[in-house]
């Protein structure tokens, strides 16, 4: 099936998600015996105007696996032209001439919508605005536990933390939301809480949710538990309550004592003070595992792009 931009977890239908699941699996052989040579007439721009860590150098080393070049600025902010004032759709159309790919991470919701708008080349959303969509973390988050609990019909997952921003959470909503009689708990304080754009499509679809601010009570009955870090300045009027929030969501060893043996603790990553560093030994800790999946994911996409 060819993909001609990646912009949203909607796109995804449950045939495209097989097979991007195939794919994965085939790459990560690839990937362990160092690589391949396919697709060295290829070329990917990475435009990132916002940090990132995981998904700038997994796109860039999963094209570099797959025999492509990298083209990049660190900071499109500051050291593209857009510091200039050039406007999103002009750096896109001259990166056009230039590349066969653009992986862009852009500050504002819907700026991977208006690059695809005026692009040849396809453009993969890497994370758009605060409270936009996340969808190739979405992606391998979905892998993960596909890999992990070898399916994902009738799971019990958690989001927890800040789900009213987080867009990763965001995006696997909406994936989750084509499997049939999963249950999603939504943890968080109501400030944070997921917002009804994410319900209104849950209920449209007839996926069981309920929204809770209890992790303990949700803690023991659940198969994954997602948890994302919360950001004071999200917290708006009730960022004195920071403190007191981080510690009613963190998850140390006496958390792990509640959950099922068979559950995994997944985390998009940066971590801050969400997981205590003594999970990490955990056979259920699951979110170094999610990191690598995302260069089996991503170069998968990138496979079904060209
Ligand atoms: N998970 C994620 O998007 O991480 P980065 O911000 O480091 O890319």
């Amino acid at each position: 099936m060819k993909l001609k931009h990646i912009l949203e977890s909607q796109q995804f239908t449950r045939p495209l998600l097989n097979e991007l699941f195939t794919v994965a699996d085939q790459m990560d052989r690839v990937f362990l015996r160092g690589g391949t040579q396919d697709y060295n007439n290829k070329i990917m721009a990475t435009l990132f105007y916002e940090p990132s860590t995981r998904t700038r150098f997994s796109f860039e080393a999963a094209m570099h696996r797959l025999g492509g070049r990298v083209i990049s600025t660190e900071n499109a902010r500051d050291f593209s032209s857009g510091a200039a004032g050039e406007s999103l759709e002009d750096t896109i159309n001259v990166l056009n001439n230039y590349t066969d790919v653009i992986v862009l991470r852009h500050n504002e919701i819907d700026g991977s919508k208006r690059a695809a708008e005026v692009s040849q080349v396809p453009i993969i959303n890497a994370g758009d605005g605060k409270g936009g969509q996340h969808p190739t973390q979405a992606l391998l988050d979905l892998y993960t536990i596909y890999k992990e609990r070898e399916s994902i019909e009738g799971l019990k997952i958690a989001f927890v933390g800040d789900l009213a921003n987080g867009r990763t959470v965001r995006s696997l909503s909406y994936l989750l939301g084509k499997f049939e009689r999963v249950k999603l708990y939504f943890v968080a304080p109501e400030v944070i809480q997921m917002k009804n754009d994410i319900l209104e499509y849950l209920d449209k679809h007839e996926i069981w949710y309920d929204t809770v601010e209890n992790l303990t009570s949700v803690i023991p009955e659940v198969d994954v538990v997602y948890q994302t870090r919360i950001e004071k300045e999200r917290l708006g009027e009730q960022a004195g309550e920071y403190g007191k929030f981080v510690k009613e969501y963190y998850i140390d060893r006496n958390v792990l004592q509640s959950m099922a043996k068979h559950a995994i603790i997944m985390h998009p990553l940066p971590r801050l003070k969400e997981i205590s560093p003594e999970v990490d030994s955990d056979p259920r800790a699951a979110y170094f595992r999610q990191a690598r999946n995302g260069i089996l994911v991503r170069m998968a996409l990138l496979s079904m792009l060209f």
